[in-house]
């Protein structure tokens, strides 16, 4: 486990975006897995900023999102896939059907989630995973509890992770959806490389436990250290936090 820290969000962003895009001009049939949230924002504003020129090609690239809101879907407001398009998928040149997304309208939630980790074998795996961490620890929609569950399930959310998903939703937190699907933490487990990316001093608490606290079902991201090769990306607001625990 490597971990680093980058003066600021934007620095941290820049870093990340040049090492995928280095990696889609090396690789360019890479598979990615993708977080969303306000973490990832910066990354792909980055992205989109590195591509602009033309000299990125993103036509071969496999993109897996992490999660996703039940009963909510493409062209829906509010849901992951709309913030993946409006941020990242409209600007670069990935193909529609290389784009895979949990649906949250499914009307069969266990097929749908049986769908999407057969979708990813048949893909041959996640190369490269970018997560983010929840305040109270969790990563995709996998929150803390008594238990993980391995496999893409539907997950109820914390009163805590709704909140902090309320600026979706016209900071309305009654308009959150109460359950999401998510890969699970067997899922997270399997890609090749994970890269854990927190910003600022809201996540101090569960970055700290990650880093010092043991491998606990109560800090979800914990588990990422059991991980041969992860690497943990952290601005300067974060790691002055961390200190001061
Ligand atoms: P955030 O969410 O980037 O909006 O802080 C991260 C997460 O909950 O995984």
């Amino acid at each position: 486990m490597t971990h680093e820290t980058f003066a600021s969000e934007l620095d941290l962003a820049t870093a990340l975006g040049r090492r995928i895009i280095d990696i889609v001009r090396r690789h360019p049939a890479v598979v990615l897995a993708l977080p969303t949230g306000r973490t990832p924002i910066a990354l792909y504003d980055e992205l989109v900023r590195l591509t602009r020129p033309g000299q990125v090609d993103w036509s071969s690239v496999k993109t897996f999102n992490l999660d996703e809101f039940v009963g909510l879907g493409a062209g829906d407001a509010g849901s992951y896939r709309s913030f993946m398009q409006t941020r990242l998928f409209n600007h670069i040149n990935l193909r529609a059907e290389h784009i895979n997304f949990l649906d949250g309208r499914a009307s069969d939630i266990e097929q749908e989630c049986a769908r999407y980790e057969g979708a990813i074998a048949a893909a041959g795996g996640i190369d490269i995973m970018i997560l983010g961490i929840g305040a109270n620890g969790h990563v995709g929609f996998n929150e803390p509890g008594e238990t993980l569950v391995a496999h893409t399930h539907k997950a109820e959310l914390d009163l805590e992770t709704r909140a902090s998903n309320a600026w979706c939703f016209g900071g309305d937190i009654d308009k959150v959806p109460r359950e999401a699907l998510t890969i699970g933490m067997g899922t997270i487990l399997k890609a090749r490389a994970l890269v854990l990316m927190g910003t600022g001093e809201s996540k101090a608490e569960a970055v700290h436990a990650v880093l010092t606290g043991g491998v606990t079902t109560r800090v979800p991201a914990s588990f990422l250290t059991l991980h041969p090769q992860v690497a943990m990306m952290f601005d300067q607001p974060l790691a002055d936090a961390i200190a001061t625990l």
